[in-house]
């Protein structure tokens, strides 16, 4: 839809929004009518550099002519038919992918959320199922971030933050431990632990980059204590962090990892990728989604990852993204800059995030801000050197204004 498809101005567009939304959100103070590779599109003519990627979504570019095709091919022939009939875009993916990943199987979800709980619940029916009725509590690390949905939401470690508070009785059975101290995740083991759950990156968390001993470590105890080790790939998934998920930085091998984001190329797409043991466990109807497997959302998904893999998008973003946190680093009040590939985190000296990311939307750059001082940013991966140039340029502006 365009405004002048719909005959409304950007200001009416506003104005029904903040009418007739329920606003959770801090919004860029523009219409985005179109996006195109790494830049979005003003109702204006207005190109913002896309340095936020949806949050981590458009890996391969914003509308990837490739995924674009697949959905519209897709969705011309047929959009929805739950999970009774075999279809021909879940069958391709789930080859793709377990392929590519070097699992046995997979099971769509809708989103992020929705994958970690499905993972949470497959691990704790594994659990019960051969362990008894008590072995289902599950370790995950303080400072983490799972979804927003009452399973995924008790698993993120973030006890009275606004995401939680208010929010009633949490899903019980899940232990914070402080991440990157491995006694303190050895010393809450108990007989009913069965698994720990990581984020190889925690990206929302303040983007925290653990140690290799650490999530080694974390894998040891797991084989010690006969726990499953899950990963949430949401955010580190599908190239980002310059591998195409984010655990083989740490040589491990999860039993689960959840996925969603990079996968869909924009489409709402998430999943669970396991082993053939593992997968077992969900017998008929006790596991299930209306929309989860969607053939529109599995096409695109096939499209996006047939793109990053062939393309080798993960070799890029580590490039590209050593050269970006080298020129970040060298901008004025930075404390540090962390992360890995294009996931980045710039950790500023004082609570000015929000300020300088306002501040560089202004100038043309969008980012987002998480804490009070870190710069977040998660490009489409097809961002260049000098694009990164013109991104810390910007920010340096941004940073000198505040
Ligand atoms: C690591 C991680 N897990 C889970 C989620 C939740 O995903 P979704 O918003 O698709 O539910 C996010 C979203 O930012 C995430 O970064």
């Amino acid at each position: 839809m365009q405004l002048k498809d719909v005959g409304k101005t950007a200001q009416q567009i506003k104005d029904l929004t903040n009418k007739y939304m329920i606003e959770t959100y801090k919004r860029f103070d523009f219409v985005c009518e179109k996006a195109e590779g790494h830049y979005l599109y003003a109702d204006n003519g207005d190109r913002y550099l896309d340095f936020y990627g949806g949050v981590a979504v458009n890996n391969a570019g914003n509308c990837h002519p490739k995924v674009v095709a697949a959905v519209q091919e897709q969705v011309a022939q047929l959009m929805h038919t739950f999970n009774y009939p075999y279809t021909i875009p879940q069958a391709l993916l789930a080859e793709r992918v377990c392929t590519a990943l070097g699992y046995d199987k997979i099971f769509y979800q809708n989103s992020g959320t929705e994958s970690n709980e499905a993972m949470i619940k497959l691990a704790r029916k594994y659990g019960i199922d051969n362990f008894g009725p008590n072995k289902y509590h599950i370790l995950t690390g303080k400072g983490s971030f799972h979804g927003r949905t009452y399973g995924s939401l008790a698993a993120t470690g973030q006890v009275g933050n606004v995401l939680q508070k208010n929010f009633g009785p949490m899903l019980e059975g899940f232990t914070y431990c402080e991440y990157g101290n491995l006694a303190d995740y050895e010393k809450n083991i108990t007989k009913d632990t069965i698994a720990i759950l990581i984020e190889p990156i925690q990206a929302e968390g303040g983007v925290i980059v653990p140690t290799k001993e650490f999530i080694q470590g974390l894998a040891g105890l797991c084989k010690k204590h006969g726990l499953l080790l899950l990963s949430d790939e949401i955010q580190t998934g599908w190239c980002r962090t310059g591998k195409v998920m984010g655990y083989e930085h740490y040589d491990v091998k999860p039993d689960i990892i959840s996925m969603a984001k990079g996968i869909g190329g924009g489409m709402p797409i998430g999943a669970i990728c396991t082993t053939n043991e593992l997968a077992k466990t969900f017998g008929l109807g006790e596991h299930g989604t209306t929309y989860g497997g969607n053939v529109v959302c599995c096409a695109a998904a096939y499209a996006q990852v047939g793109v990053l893999l062939e393309e080798n998008f993960a070799a890029k973003a580590q490039e590209v993204g050593d050269y970006f946190m080298g020129i970040l680093a060298k901008m004025p009040r930075v404390k540090e800059v962390r992360g890995k590939g294009l996931l980045v985190g710039v950790q500023l000296d004082a609570d000015i995030g929000a300020a300088v990311k306002e501040a560089g939307i202004k100038r043309k750059l969008l980012t987002t801000s998480i804490g009070t001082s870190i710069i977040r940013m998660v490009p489409p991966l097809t961002v260049t050197k000098a694009e990164c140039d013109e991104a810390a340029a910007i920010l340096t502006e941004a940073i000198k204004s505040v």
